[in-house]
């Protein structure tokens, strides 16, 4: 099966990425909805939660991703291979994370991943950028008490923005962290690692 192409970038701002989505419901997505959840938050084509989930089988992954057919085509991988803890969403998370979280029960999700989400350099494009106060807040409404949230990218000011942000909230504690704490790399991190370039990453802890 060849590689899916796709825009490298979408405008989550473009009307049509403005859509709300259908809320999720565990038990359809998931085969056992008990189980912790790892909510990855721009997952592209989504091959760091396929190794994760077959790493992991006691444990349900969730990827969140705005360009559609890496969704689709994510989900047919997912399903070859009879994964059925593991599952992708199609969704712009910077504006309808809540609403398509919205049926998940508070304080439910064990960790977030956010990893090297599109920079949009410019200034002007600022508001494209998927981590903001909107989605920081509904990150830590849905994290369990003691839940993580780990954010890595290779952009020092966005790191600095999206550190801030999640300082900002009362109920994340930071910690200091040189390596990724999963067994498994992303598609981009381990692009950038190649190039021998700095990575900046933090992992927050909930604890209200
Ligand atoms: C640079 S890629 C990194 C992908 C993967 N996390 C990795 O580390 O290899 C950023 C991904 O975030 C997705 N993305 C950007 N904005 C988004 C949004 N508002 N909602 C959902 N996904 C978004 C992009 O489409 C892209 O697939």
């Amino acid at each position: 099966m060849p590689r899916v192409r796709v825009h490298q970038h979408v405008n989550p701002l473009a009307p049509y990425f403005r859509f709300v989505p259908k809320p999720i419901e565990l038990e359809n997505i998931f085969a056992n909805p008990e189980l912790p959840l790892f909510l990855d938050l721009g997952c592209a084509r989504g091959k760091f939660l396929l190794k994760m989930a077959e790493m992991f089988p006691d444990q349900n992954f969730l990827g969140v991703e705005i360009r559609e057919a890496l969704v689709t085509e994510a989900n047919r991988i997912a399903k070859e291979r009879n994964l059925t803890n593991l599952h992708y969403e199609f969704c712009n998370a910077m504006v309808a994370l809540d609403k398509l979280l919205e049926n998940l029960p508070e304080e439910f999700l064990q960790t977030v991943a956010i990893q090297f989400s599109d920079p949009w350099f410019k200034k002007k494009h600022a508001k494209r950028r998927m981590v903001n106060a909107e989605l920081v807040e509904t990150v830590v409404k849905h994290l369990s008490d003691g839940g993580k949230l780990f954010v890595q990218t290779d952009i020092e000011f966005l790191a600095d923005e999206m550190f801030e942000l999640f300082r900002a909230n009362e109920n994340l504690r930071e910690t200091e962290i040189n390596e990724n704490p999963f067994p498994v790399k992303t598609e981009r991190e381990i692009a950038v690692e190649e190039k021998n370039l700095p990575i900046y990453r933090k992992l927050f802890k909930v604890k209200r």
